[in-house]
């Protein structure tokens, strides 16, 4: 559309500057719409799942808060690409999204790891840091009072697959998250036909 607006903004004569105005606020709303579409879009499905796959992806977010942060992120993943299930991929990105970029601002860490590994029908992941921890205790005591909406969040994408998410810190003894992710073989066109699933 903008395209075409552009095309018609160079055959309207410059002695009509009110249509030309127009189409400047035309073109202006569709920018507007172009970047709430992206953002809606990356909330959903961050691309680089679609250009890299899973495991690439996520090796390529370590890299990016390894080199933000000054963090040792090691990462060991392993073939995980059959069977491919995308809602439980991108649960697993966003979860490590979250898991990360906690670490950076809250566990004063120098050393990570990231580990995902193929378990019977599932995914398993853990992250562990050697920061300060916490008591995870206290965390869901305050959920209610406006604390933070990562941890419950990771939970919630877990759990709504049908995994589990556990936490295990003390403060002094870092903090380690385990996910489980059931396979369930479906890709996002195919979950969109299941009755079940809408
Ligand atoms: N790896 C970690 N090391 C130390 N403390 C942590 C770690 N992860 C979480 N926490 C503690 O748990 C609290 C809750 O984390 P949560 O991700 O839910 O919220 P947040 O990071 O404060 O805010 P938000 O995620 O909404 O931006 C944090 O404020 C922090 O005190
Ligand atoms: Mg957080």
């Amino acid at each position: 559309m903008k395209l075409h607006l552009q095309a018609l903004e160079a055959d309207i004569p410059q002695t009509s500057s009110k249509t030309n105005k127009e189409l400047k606020n035309i073109m202006s709303q569709i920018d507007m719409m172009m970047s709430e579409i992206r953002r809606i879009a990356s909330n959903l499905r961050p691309t680089v799942l679609d250009d890299f796959g899973l495991v690439a992806a996520l090796k390529l977010l370590c890299k990016e808060i390894q080199k933000l942060h000054s963090l040792k992120i090691r990462f060991q993943a392993e073939a995980l690409d059959d069977p491919h299930d995308e809602y439980a991929e991108i649960a697993v990105y966003r979860i490590v999204q979250e898991a990360l970029s906690n670490i950076a601002k809250h566990a004063g860490a120098s050393a990570v790891s990231v580990r995902l590994s193929r378990r019977d029908n599932a995914m398993a992941l853990v992250v562990t840091d050697n920061g300060k921890g916490f008591a995870p205790e206290n965390i869901s005591q305050q959920e209610d009072s406006g604390g933070g909406l990562g941890l419950l969040s990771m939970k919630e994408r877990a759990e709504l697959l049908g995994g589990s998410f556990r936490i295990d810190s003390a403060p002094h003894r870092g903090t380690t998250i385990n996910v489980v992710i059931p396979f369930n073989g479906l890709n996002a066109h195919e979950k969109d036909q299941d009755p079940d699933r809408r």
